[in-house]
């Protein structure tokens, strides 16, 4: 038990990666955690390992698109009437892709912004009066009633990448998405942060990284060098979605091992 005791939490794209790492660390800490994805068999894997550890189950699956309205809607009202409350809430799925811009084609710009945009806005809109009004019914003076939303954005979203204009556009705009949800969330005693990662290894970079020469590329221009573990950057957002980071609302957490300072 630790920070999320008996808090009810959300992860999306929680089956792989930095979403999974996030669950489990969540659980760990005493939450119960309602992992969101597309692929049930990825996130029941991440499911049984959180329960077979725990004392009583602390987690479940819920299979959605985050990039559908009707499907965010029905995830709402399945906490609404199972849980009657929510702490917090990870956007973290997420997707990426290789083009030029005079080389991509209008449709792949629009899955980029609807899977890392759109779906955060989609959350944001479905969870969030789900969160305002239990932090209303708790009282806002109430010191463990931590209410946060985390966001997974990047450091893509502060600087260009070689062939990644949808994405790194995608993530600038989460980054000033969360400022502005902040501010309108902020009266309702509900925090709002972003992390940006920088590069770590994880189902989205498994290919990039079979490639020596890339690999080494990305420790060169890393103050650290080296790439980063899912871990190292689930514990930057179990922290911003803690009570920890109590008087933090509207910032953006650079997780990048120095990449940007080099
Ligand atoms: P990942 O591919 O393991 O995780 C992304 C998850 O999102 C996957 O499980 C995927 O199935 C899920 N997902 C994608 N579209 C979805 C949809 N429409 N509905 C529901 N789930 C969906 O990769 P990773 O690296 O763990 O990515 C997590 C987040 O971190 C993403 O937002 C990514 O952009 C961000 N990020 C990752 C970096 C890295 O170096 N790994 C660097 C910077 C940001």
């Amino acid at each position: 038990m630790g920070r999320f005791k008996n808090a009810i939490a959300v992860v999306t794209g929680a089956g792989s990666g930095i979403g999974e790492q996030t669950a489990i660390q969540l659980a760990n800490e005493g939450a119960k955690v309602i992992l969101v994805g597309r692929t049930r068999s990825k996130l029941e894997r991440v499911v049984d390992a959180i329960n077979s550890s725990a004392a009583e189950p602390a987690a479940t699956v819920f299979q959605a698109d985050v990039t559908k309205e009707e499907e965010m809607e029905q995830l709402g009202k399945l906490i609404k009437q199972e849980y009657g409350d929510l702490h917090v809430v990870v956007n973290n799925a997420g997707s990426s892709g290789k083009s030029s811009i005079l080389d991509m084609d209008a449709d792949e710009w629009d899955r980029i912004q609807e899977t890392n945009v759109k779906s955060v806005f989609l959350v944001s809109k479905v969870l969030g009066p789900v969160m305002i009004e239990a932090s209303e019914n708790a009282g806002q003076t109430d010191p463990a009633a931590n209410r946060a939303i985390v966001n997974v954005a990047s450091l893509s979203g502060h600087k260009a990448g070689a062939k990644i204009p949808h994405y790194s556009s995608s993530k600038a705009a989460v980054i000033n998405f969360t400022k502005a949800l902040a501010l309108e969330f902020a009266p309702h005693g509900i925090r709002v942060n972003s992390v940006s990662p920088g590069f770590a290894e994880t189902p989205l970079t498994a290919e990039g990284l079979k490639n020596k020469r890339f690999e080494e590329a990305i420790q060169r221009n890393t103050a650290l060098s080296r790439v980063g573990k899912p871990e190292e950057i689930a514990r930057v957002i179990t922290f911003a979605a803690s009570q920890e980071a109590s008087y933090m609302t509207g910032s953006d957490l650079l997780v990048d091992g120095g990449w940007l300072i080099k």
